[in-house]
């Protein structure tokens, strides 16, 4: 049995005073639990404590928060120096350096002074709780606290039982993670948990893209923004972290999950960081910080062409969507039948390229373009070129997809256009977390809502598009690339035939 963590003279022992560590200290005070913080560093205890009382100022200076509430979280937070002062600690929180053997001997150390029934909890991103456990006198009281940066503002923190952790641990973790006023998951002691596995979709999706030279870091940016209404596009998300920090992440998640090709790392980014192109704190990375304005050029340029008179589109999914945008938009469209002779022919693929559609509805590839109709917003729609499409084809499609004032990006061809890949890739690596029981799919999508601020947990996410339509883009770029990466899991595939929400349970 292990310590009521609810108790009211609970006692909480942080340990590593940096990132995270202060913040996590922050938080239990502010919670009005007795915390204690530890830092092998001399005076980095000290140095966090400052650092919590001045961003306490800021917010007592913003007027959210009194003077006297200020002064109540400052007096319960206590600098320890030495391991020993631990003691009466029923609750540890480790965020020491991410090292196996480091954070090993800290526990091993930490169960000689503490109480029997004491829970000693790691704040580990990238290592196994199991494993750190497994260095320990008794096991069953060891799991994952794995809060957020910066652990005042992100409201999540992800629960985690070892495999040798008492069974009532992780409620226990739970009720304690609902007493500092976060908002838990559990989740079971796999590879990145969910959040940092869930995160595995949307930037390695979109450095294949532009390793293809389909679009610009821009432009999918752009596109995943106004089309998709994610609030960062891939690239501003990449330059924030960094490329160092995200390529890290992805090396580990693709050794730790033996090679699975969904998992891959970029060799794109692996470059980037070589030339020191980190992102923000570097000054450039996929943007450059120091010239704002720098230009980009448009990966497909446009020429400017008048609306166009005959207008034909393919009788498919989204294809009557694309005739009502058009028509308000002033351009008349005949939809399904024979395009007349000389018409521009719209085709509406899902994971397929515009040159198969092109050739599979027998249609002139030079007269023809693709549009993107799924996981539209309507700010701005992307229109698709084939090798052969002409250049006033082009012109003409974007103007008349334009003409109601939304923006519009042209694309080289790709199966999936942008906003389909990114999509179904994260609703794809969701519904994996799913299949192997990481965790309870609502807690997966509440997850990836508080950790990733995506608009949608990916599951969520599969409902809302249809997830017949995301297997179709799925197995499109599957039947079209035969690479393994875009293979649909059986718990998509399994759900979609049944017709059924992607958060059903097995
Ligand atoms: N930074 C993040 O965004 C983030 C998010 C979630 C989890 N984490 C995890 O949290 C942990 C800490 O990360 P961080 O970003 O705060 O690191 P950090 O480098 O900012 O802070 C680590 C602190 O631990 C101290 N330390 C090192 N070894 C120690 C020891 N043996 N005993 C006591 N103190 C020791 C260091 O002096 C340093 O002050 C890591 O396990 C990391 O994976 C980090």
């Amino acid at each position: 049995m292990t310590v009521d963590l609810m108790k009211a003279d609970l006692v909480v022992a942080v340990f590593g005073a940096g990132t995270m560590g202060r913040g996590i200290a922050q938080v239990c005070a502010q919670a009005g639990i007795d915390t204690l913080l530890y830092d092998a560093r001399a005076g980095a205890v000290d140095e966090a404590i400052a650092a919590v009382g001045k961003g306490l100022d800021g917010q007592v200076a913003k007027g959210r928060m009194t003077e006297d509430a200020k002064r109540a979280v400052m007096a319960k937070l206590k600098p320890m120096t030495s391991l020993e002062e631990a003691k009466p600690a029923g609750l540890v929180i480790e965020a020491i350096v991410e090292d196996l053997g480091v954070k090993r001997d800290l526990f091993k150390k930490l169960e000689a002074i503490l109480a029997p029934d004491a829970v000693l909890a790691t704040n580990t991103s990238s290592l196994s709780v199991t494993e750190i456990a497994a260095g320990c006198a008794r096991p069953e009281r060891v799991g994952g606290l794995h809060f957020f940066n910066p652990p005042p503002v992100m409201k999540l923190v992800e629960v985690i039982a070892g495999l040798r952790s008492a069974p009532d641990l992780a409620d226990a973790l739970t009720a304690f993670t609902r007493r500092i006023a976060k908002t838990p998951i559990v989740a079971t002691d796999t590879p990145g948990f969910v959040v940092n596995h869930a995160g595995r979709a949307y930037g390695p999706e979109a450095l294949r893209i532009i390793g293809q030279g389909i679009a610009s870091p821009r432009e999918v940016d752009e596109l995943m923004k106004d089309a998709a209404g994610f609030r960062m596009g891939p690239f501003e998300l990449l330059d924030l972290i960094g490329g160092d920090v995200t390529h890290a992440v992805m090396e580990s998640m693709y050794g730790r999950y033996y090679e699975e090709p969904m998992y891959q790392p970029s060799a794109v980014l692996a470059t980037r960081v070589a030339a020191g192109l980190l992102g923000r704190k570097s000054g450039a990375g996929f943007y450059d910080y120091k010239n704002a304005e720098a230009a980009s050029a448009p990966t497909v340029a446009v020429e400017k062409q008048p609306l166009p008179t005959a207008v034909w589109i393919a009788d498919e999914d989204g294809g009557r969507d694309l005739a009502t945008i058009l028509e308000a938009n002033g351009v008349k469209a005949t939809v399904g039948g024979a395009p007349a002779k000389g018409a521009l022919c719209f085709v509406t693929p899902l994971g397929e390229d515009c040159t198969s559609a092109a050739l599979r509805l027998e249609l002139d590839p030079a007269r023809t373009v693709a549009v993107d109709m799924l996981g539209r917003f309507g700010k701005r729609h992307t229109v698709m070129k084939n090798p052969l499409t002409a250049p006033d084809v082009l012109g003409q499609a974007v103007a008349a997809l334009g003409a109601g004032g939304a923006a519009v990006t042209a694309i080289n061809d790709s199966a999936g256009f942008v906003t389909q890949r990114l999509l179904s890739m994260i609703v794809n690596v969701g519904t994996r977390i799913a299949e192997l029981r990481v965790a309870a799919p609502a807690d997966i999508d509440t997850a990836v809502e508080l950790g990733l601020n995506y608009p949608k947990g990916p599951l969520a996410l599969g409902d809302h598009l249809g997830a017949a339509r995301v297997l179709a883009v799925l197995d499109g770029m599957f039947a079209l690339t035969h690479d393994p990466k875009y293979r649909a899991t059986t718990w998509l595939r399994r759900r979609a035939a049944l017709g059924i929400s992607l958060r059903t349970p097995d």
